[in-house]
């Protein structure tokens, strides 16, 4: 009976201590995944300097800037369709996955994307243009 209870409780002993060590994959999972998602909002801030902004259209590597007299719009280079990154096309840009075609204004000229490109929210700082992408 005795060699019974200590089995049990060896047993007992035995699963505890091997779920503790089957979540330490886990455990290390998710910090690193917090770990990406604060780098990732970090890095989501872009600063463009102002000296680098023409009349015009501005093309960045992911965003394009128009910039009419002082005011200025910021569109994001991601597809509406399905996110592959535009690319200038004569006076406007096209989109290298499934052809969807925007205006230089990012209006929707042909699809399958059937929403305009995607209007960034932005703010000038001193000397550049800081935008939440
Ligand atoms: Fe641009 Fe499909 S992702 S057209």
């Amino acid at each position: 009976m005795a060699d019974t209870i200590m089995t049990k409780k060896s047993r007992r002993l035995f699963l505890k201590s091997f779920l503790g060590f089957l979540s330490l994959p886990f455990l290390y999972l998710g910090k690193n995944a917090a770990d990406t998602a604060r780098r990732w909002n970090e890095n989501r801030i872009l600063n463009i300097p102002l000296k680098d902004i023409r009349p015009g259209q501005n093309d960045f590597d992911t965003v394009i800037i128009l910039k009419d007299k002082e005011r200025l719009t910021v569109l994001s280079r991601e597809c509406t369709h399905l996110g592959c990154r535009i690319h200038a096309k004569g006076d406007g840009y096209v989109c290298p996955c499934h052809g969807s075609e925007f205006t230089r204004e990012g209006k929707v000229s042909r699809g399958p994307a059937a929403r305009d490109l995607r209007e960034l929210a932005f703010s000038k700082t001193g000397d550049s243009v800081r935008i939440r992408v």
